[in-house]
């Protein structure tokens, strides 16, 4: 069984695809974490983003898993927490939209899943990734939400950063991910869509949980 939840940046993917996973039972795969360990990977190398020769050599040699405890690794290292501070969600974009990035990327989506239950976050899932996955769903969530949750996650990071900066940020990202010629962010024609601004995880969980247990 596959479970695609797809959405903007902040809509409430990640917490919702692990409670549901949890419930379920089943492997969670954070797509956006694979992004952006490849983007801090791209970053640390000192390879400059538009350099598309240099990013195509370093996606060669890229060693990219998730351990037991779904923390992410890229080259030996844990990036687990190193992958949400601001600086790579504001270069994951552009990384994001590399032809030879996505390819690679659906490609180890693809492989991680096959065979095994799995709910798969991200932005392509039920698009690209599992067109033809069993469940799609489509996050949405008012911008007053997200830059509130965005600011949650990057306190607990130790990262300042006020609302309104925050709002800007996340209108940015979803231009650039919904405008991107490869894969871009959009609701697939038959994904169930769901605003979560008035709803709490467990709702959220609880809704998507009903829904495939039906
Ligand atoms: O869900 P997130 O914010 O962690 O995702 C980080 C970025 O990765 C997002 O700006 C777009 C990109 N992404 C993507 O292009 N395709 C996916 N399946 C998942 C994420």
């Amino acid at each position: 069984m596959i479970i695609a939840i797809d959405g903007p940046s902040a809509s409430g993917k990640s917490t919702t695809a692990k409670g549901v996973a949890e419930r379920l039972d089943i492997i969670h795969l954070d797509t956006g974490a694979m992004y952006r360990a490849a983007t801090y990977g791209i970053i640390e190398s000192g390879i400059d983003l538009n350099d598309l020769q240099s990013i195509h050599e370093f996606l060669k040699n890229m060693v990219l898993k998730f351990d037991s405890f779904n923390h992410i690794w890229i080259n030996g290292k844990d990036v687990s927490k190193k992958i949400r501070t601001n600086k790579i969600s504001s270069s994951v974009s552009a990384v994001s939209a590399v032809p030879a990035v996505r390819f690679k990327m659906v490609e180890t989506q693809r492989s991680i899943a096959k065979g095994k239950d799995c709910v798969l976050e991200g932005r392509d899932i039920g698009t690209v990734v599992f067109p033809n996955a069993d469940f799609k769903f489509f996050l949405i969530a008012d911008i007053l939400v997200r830059a509130k949750r965005r600011l949650k996650d990057l306190e607990k990071i130790g990262e300042e950063r006020t609302l309104n900066d925050l709002i800007n940020d996340i209108k940015k990202r979803d231009v650039s991910d919904s405008s991107r010629d490869v894969s871009p962010l959009v609701q697939a024609e038959d994904a169930i869509a769901i605003n979560t601004s008035n709803l709490t995880i467990n709702e959220q969980v609880e809704k998507i949980v009903q829904i495939i247990n039906k």
